[in-house]
């Protein structure tokens, strides 16, 4: 097989998109763009990769190099259209000969197998150009293929230069090519900027090559919804309502209930397992892994962590922590990042964990804040306790050890440690360690009046 070298087209302004931010660098399904261009490559094995970049570059290079640092960058300071684009990457591959893989950046919906298709059909039938192409329901906005009365392709006309009679043309070009590279790259010095928008357009090398009796063939995608471009918000949404689709489309196949899939966002890098019920509203994202058998959601949000089987996450926010089995979590509890919560343990009704280890067993049901705190196994947290872990200028630890009972409504100021199998009086302001097997009370006692009311009410009748 030929070499394959590739060149993602991400320069563009990108100007439907109204933004600041570089279209490449709009999410789909949580992840940007680019990503998907990259890891396409990267499932086919395509090492030579060359993304070139215009608009608002080093937001893309920084993407690009914490995705995959072996891609090379190539520079269009100005935006010219997509051949002047293409001409950018020529330095990159001196010495270079074989296939080039063009992508544009704004199709995420492309499968590895649609591109492999294309490259083998291109490699068989030893064309200059292999065009990815698509039959739209409703074309607008894309470049439609021309081709003459006996079906022979013969050219890319954009949108905006279509003849009236072209305009219902339903065969679109996807953005996706396979060039021959010394073709492509003697042909681009030909192409003009005689267009509505004044720009050099990749799409025309086709009809040079074509005119100098070189062959260019079409591939035909088979699932249409793939070559989807994103151009506006419109399209951004979308299209990842396609991507969230197929996602949970793989884990119900892998065994996973999905109570409702248009009310469900899991990201492609979540794993889940089997017999476990994702019930709607429900956003898990960032690599979070979900053991088997547990129940998630309705309205929870796991960022970035990872779920011990046969654990319930109910109308919660987990993110960046590590939960264990058997667990129960929620309604309304917000684990915040760097929280470990061992197996069989309760949190919930209104509880912040922030960067605490929960030790198994344990027990913090109600209205309670947890932070900067090591709590041992079958701890008892009451109702209404709030560890005082920040002093203004540092955040104090606050250590209580298996078996401790902690009573409602306890100010834990840190740092403080509450030994084994102690126990803290309700309303209590602990400031000072509570030593093993004892009672810690701070709290004002309690003092009657008797016949107050009777005093009260005869002071008011005499004033
Ligand atoms: C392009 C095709 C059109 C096709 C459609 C498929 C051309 C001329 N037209 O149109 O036939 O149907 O994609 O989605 O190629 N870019 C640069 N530098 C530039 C201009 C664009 O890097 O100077 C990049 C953009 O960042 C983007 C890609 O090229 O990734 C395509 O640009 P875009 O403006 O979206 O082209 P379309 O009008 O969609
Ligand atoms: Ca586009």
């Amino acid at each position: 097989m030929k070499s394959i070298a590739s060149i993602i087209l991400a320069a563009g302004k990108g100007t439907r998109m109204k933004s600041s931010l570089p279209k490449a660098l709009h999410k789909v399904a949580g992840n940007s763009m680019i990503s998907y261009s990259l890891e396409l490559l990267k499932s086919l094995g395509i090492e030579k990769k060359i993304v070139v970049i215009g608009n608002k570059a080093d937001k893309i290079k920084e993407e690009v190099g914490n995705i995959d640092p072996s891609v090379t960058f190539a520079l269009q300071e100005e935006q010219l259209g997509t051949a002047h684009a293409i001409q950018q990457a020529e330095s990159c591959l001196t010495g270079f000969s074989g296939t080039i893989l063009i992508l544009y950046t704004d199709v995420p919906l492309l499968r590895s197998s649609t591109i492999k298709d294309l490259i083998d059909s291109h490699t068989k039938c030893n064309s200059n150009c292999t065009v990815l192409t698509a039959f739209l329901d409703n074309p607008a906005g894309y470049g439609r293929i021309i081709r003459d009365t006996k079906g022979i392709f013969t050219k890319i006309v954009e949108q905006r230069d279509l003849a009236a009679n072209q305009e219902q043309v339903n065969e679109v070009n996807a953005g996706i090519y396979c060039f021959d590279s010394e073709k492509l790259f003697s042909m681009l010095k030909l192409v003009k900027n005689d267009n509505s928008q004044k720009e050099y357009y990749l799409t025309d090398v086709i009809k040079i090559l074509l005119k100098n009796g070189n062959t260019v063939s079409t591939v035909t995608v088979q699932d249409k919804e793939e070559i989807l471009g994103v151009n506006t918000r419109l399209d951004l949404s979308s299209i990842s309502r396609i991507l969230y689709k197929r996602n949970a489309t793989e884990h119900m196949l892998n065994g996973v209930t999905i109570v409702d899939e248009n009310n469900t966002y899991i990201e492609k890098s979540v794993q889940i397992g089997q017999d476990t019920v994702i019930y709607p509203f429900t956003i898990i994202t960032e690599g979070s892994v979900i053991g088997s058998n547990c129940h998630i959601g309705p309205y929870s949000h796991i960022v970035n962590s990872s779920i011990g089987q046969e654990t319930s996450i109910y109308s919660s926010v987990v993110e960046k922590s590590k939960i264990g089995i058997r667990t129960n979590v929620g309604p309304y509890t917000h684990i915040r990042p760097g929280t470990i919560i061992g197996d069989e343990v309760r949190i919930g009704n209104y509880v912040e964990v922030k960067k605490s280890f929960i030790d198994n067993g344990s027990k913090v049901g109600h209205l309670t804040y947890i932070g900067d705190a090591k709590l041992g196994k079958k701890v008892n947290i009451g109702a209404g306790t709030i560890t005082c872990n920040y002093d203004g200028k540092n955040k104090n630890p606050t250590t209580i050890k298996d078996g401790v009972f902690i009573g409602s409504n306890n100010s834990l100021v840190a740092p403080v440690t509450i030994e084994k199998d102690s126990y803290t009086a309700a309303g209590s302001t602990i400031t000072t360690n509570v030593p093993e097997r004892s009672l810690g009370i701070a709290r004002a006692k309690q003092k009657n009046i008797p016949g107050w009311v009777e005093k009260k009410s005869k002071k008011k009748n005499t004033e």
